[in-house]
């Protein structure tokens, strides 16, 4: 079976998809990491990212591949690991300008509909449009600030400048980041991580 968890940019779907994948003994699928290294494969390259047609090109000559390990997801080209340069705050800069095109999401959403089934799949999308069949599906909220105070702790980064940046890419996001009509929204502002991954558990079909 395939949980879907969804939410709003540093709301803990990573670390929420990876404790209940864990929990379940299944991977977990980052899609957002997909958009990260379209991004910065675009960026290193010099392009113009608002020419889909253009980054398209480019990355079709250079596969990425996606490693949805239960702990942690990985994304490669060839032999480079991408992962330790795809949250580099550039990269968080460009990724919604990426994200928005049509023909990017298809690219991504390609890749997240080949793999095998079961798994826990996060990002914006993946209970409305990706993989709207799923039987168990969550969406996670938090306050801006709430949410920039916990990037704030991973990031040696002033706490406003995060909050800015968080609430301009909610803003770009909004029109691939709606909750699906079915899915249960969980507000991570007064829960721990494990107490998120508790709720989600504790809703889970038998
Ligand atoms: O989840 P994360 O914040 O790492 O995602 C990075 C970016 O990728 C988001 O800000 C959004 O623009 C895009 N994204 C998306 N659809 C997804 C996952 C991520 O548009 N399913």
């Amino acid at each position: 079976m395939i949980v879907t968890i969804d939410g709003v940019a540093a709301s803990g779907k990573s670390s929420v998809a990876s404790g209940v994948a864990r929990a379940l003994g299944v991977p977990y699928v980052s899609s957002g990491l997909l958009y990260r290294a379209a991004t910065l494969l675009g960026q290193e390259a010099g392009l113009d990212l608002t020419d889909a047609a253009e980054l398209l090109l480019h990355l079709r000559s250079r596969p990425l591949r996606l490693e949805p390990l239960a702990g942690g997801n990985r994304v490669w080209q060839g032999d480079r690991d991408l992962t330790p340069d795809l949250h580099a705050s550039g990269v968080d800069s460009g990724v919604s300008v990426v994200a928005a095109h049509p023909d990017v999401r298809a690219w991504v959403d390609g890749q997240l509909r080949a793999l095998t089934a079961p798994f826990v799949a996060e990002g914006r999308d993946m209970g409305t449009n990706v993989f709207p069949e799923a039987p168990a599906k969550f969406y996670l909220t938090a306050s801006p600030r709430v949410r920039a105070e916990r990037r704030a702790r991973e990031r040696p980064e002033d706490v406003e400048a995060i909050e800015a940046a968080l609430s301009r890419r909610d803003a770009l996001d909004m029109a691939q980041s709606a909750p699906a009509p079915d899915a249960q929204i969980i507000d991570t502002g007064p829960l721990t991580l494990d107490g998120v991954i508790g709720v989600i558990l504790a809703a889970l079909p038998a």
